[in-house]
């Protein structure tokens, strides 16, 4: 697949992340069928993604049913419980097309935090031997994978100060921002890194300050765990409102 589908690599500064967002995820996802018949997709938690989740949602002519989606990170929630990730995007999306159950690989927090890790690691390593036999790792190159930005500089569950090395493609860990669910589960950057394409949604002024030190000169992937995502053979594109953009 070839970069021109989604356009330059780089930092989009935008009016709306969702409707910026949306025409790239679909572009990549359409292609990712019609050249492989199948579609991964990692979907991002929290607040910024929903917009765009509501939009795929609308969308007549994504086939849902070759498309697979995992969560980037989760929390060790009920899948009913507002703070789920699963929740968030079931109810925004899930709920609203024809994905086959499936489709979809949830953490199963139901489990202790190891069991859940484990068991999820189980559901990368069966998606990739399915549909990329070939492939080496126990994961999959995901076509399209979206991910957040916390105001401390966090993505997916990848926070400040955590070890900046991972072998294996999940982890549990603990972590303690704005009140949310403090146990989570989150993929590695050795999977986020396998993608072909990884979309950063950032909105509000609350993020400026992280976008511009993850975006700027210096280079501290452990200060700023967002800066460990640098794809084996992909493309980054971060698309960013205009307040998270303005300490550019
Ligand atoms: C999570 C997310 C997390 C999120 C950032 C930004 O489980 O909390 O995966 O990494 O993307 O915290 O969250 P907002 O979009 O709500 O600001």
């Amino acid at each position: 697949m070839s970069a021109p589908d989604v356009g330059t690599p780089g930092v989009r500064v935008v009016e709306d992340v969702a409707a910026a967002a949306l025409p790239v995820v679909l572009a990549s996802l359409t292609a990712a069928v019609a050249e492989r018949g199948v579609a991964g997709m990692a979907l991002a938690g929290g607040g910024t993604p929903l917009a765009l989740y509501r939009l795929l949602a609308e969308v007549e002519e994504l086939d849902w049913g070759a498309i697979h989606v995992f969560w980037g990170d989760e929390r060790l929630v009920p899948p009913d419980d507002p703070g789920s990730n699963y929740h968030a995007a079931y109810e925004a999306l899930l709920s609203r097309v024809p994905i086959p159950e499936a489709n979809v690989h949830r953490v199963r927090t139901e489990l202790p935090a190891a069991s859940a890790a484990a068991e999820y690691a189980g559901q990368l390593r069966a998606f990739a031997r399915q549909h990329d036999p070939g492939r080496p790792a126990p994961w999959p190159r995901f076509d399209v994978v979206l991910l957040g930005l916390g105001e401390d500089g966090h993505t997916a569950s990848l926070f400040p100060g955590s070890p900046n090395e991972s072998k294996g493609p999940v982890l549990a860990v603990t972590a303690d921002y704005q009140g949310r669910p403090a146990g989570r589960v989150t993929l590695t950057p050795a999977v986020f890194n396998a993608a072909r394409r990884v979309f950063f949604l950032v909105s509000g002024a609350a993020k400026a300050e992280a976008v511009a030190a993850t975006l700027g000169p210096i280079d501290d992937p452990v200060r700023y765990p967002a800066r460990r995502i640098q794809l084996d053979e992909g493309v980054i594109v971060w698309f960013v409102d205009q307040e998270a953009a303005k300490l550019l």
